[in-house]
């Protein structure tokens, strides 16, 4: 990918990253520093959130890693007095962090379904709460939750995953209407294929499912994307990076498909 950097766009801004340990939310937190955020690496593992937050200080990048559970209410209040703290205020919250799975509904536990929705339903809630009171105080803010193609179209055996990916967008699109007084600004950016530690356990049960290989598994996956391209984690932090920005100033309540044209709705 060329390098497009623009270190102004985000120049001044304090961004907190959810699941930046990895995967896609390391790409956002890159992307984020790169265009001139300073960043808060949160993530479930410290030693993780410690690594590429120093990974980004290598690169010139201001950032600190905390260790983040958004299971727990005191972790994520954690979260944002750590922020507060080490930056002084939070212009952006991204919510990132989440899990997935496979699971026909007549063969999925109750605890499975129940899991999936504390982490990726409840978890942005919990996560989000302590973020919202300093920001409406200080009338000036955005969020940017990460849902998925598959909040925007049902996909068979993953009931309980598309439940909390449509959630998080209608979660959005209310916190929106209610944040819009206070000048806070509430999006979702709905990333399709990109190649992490969630996607090749996918890859794994479709491989299974199918009886193909892990690699004829990744190709079947991509057919379905009309650019035939997947997505990078980079792909999902410009995105996130053009929604926090002031190019964005007028754009709330709104879900960005980054999915090569895979969902057009
Ligand atoms: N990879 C894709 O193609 C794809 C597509 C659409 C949406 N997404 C979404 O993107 C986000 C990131 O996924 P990814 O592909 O990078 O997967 P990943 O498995 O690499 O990363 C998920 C991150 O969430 C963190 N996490 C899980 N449970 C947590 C908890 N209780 N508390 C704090 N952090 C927790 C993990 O530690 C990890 O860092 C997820 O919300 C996922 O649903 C991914």
């Amino acid at each position: 990918m060329p390098d497009t950097r623009t270190p102004s766009l985000l120049a001044g801004q304090v961004v907190v990253v959810t699941g930046a340990g990895q995967g896609i939310g390391a790409g956002i937190a890159r992307s984020l520093g790169l265009f001139g955020a300073s960043v808060v690496v949160a993530s479930l593992t410290e030693s993780r959130a410690l690594e590429t937050a120093a990974a980004l200080t290598a690169r010139g990048i201001s950032a600190i890693g905390v260790r983040h559970d958004v299971t727990n209410s005191a972790s994520c209040d954690a979260l944002a007095a750590a922020a507060v703290d080490a930056f002084g205020a939070v212009d952006l919250l991204v919510n990132n962090a989440g899990t997935s799975g496979r699971s026909p509904l007549d063969e999925m536990d109750e605890s499975t379904w129940e899991s999936m929705i504390d982490v990726n339903l409840t978890g942005v809630q919990r996560t989000t709460r302590p973020f919202v009171a300093q920001m409406k105080e200080r009338r000036h803010g955005s969020i940017v939750s990460i849902s998925s193609v598959a909040g925007r179209a049902g996909k068979a055996n993953m009931s309980h995953y598309c439940a909390t990916k449509f959630g998080v967008i209608g979660f959005s699109q209310a916190l929106a209407l209610e944040l819009a007084p206070f000048n806070v600004r509430v999006n979702c950016v709905c990333p399709g294929i990109v190649r992490t530690r969630l996607w090749e356990i996918e890859l794994e049960e479709i491989s299974l499912a199918r009886n193909v290989t892990i690699e004829e598994a990744w190709n079947i996956a991509l057919e379905s994307i009309p650019m035939r391209r997947p997505q990078t984690p980079e792909d999902i932090g410009a995105a996130v990076a053009f929604l926090a920005s002031p190019l964005a100033r007028n754009i709330t309540g709104q879900s960005l498909n980054v999915d090569g044209g895979y969902e057009m709705s």
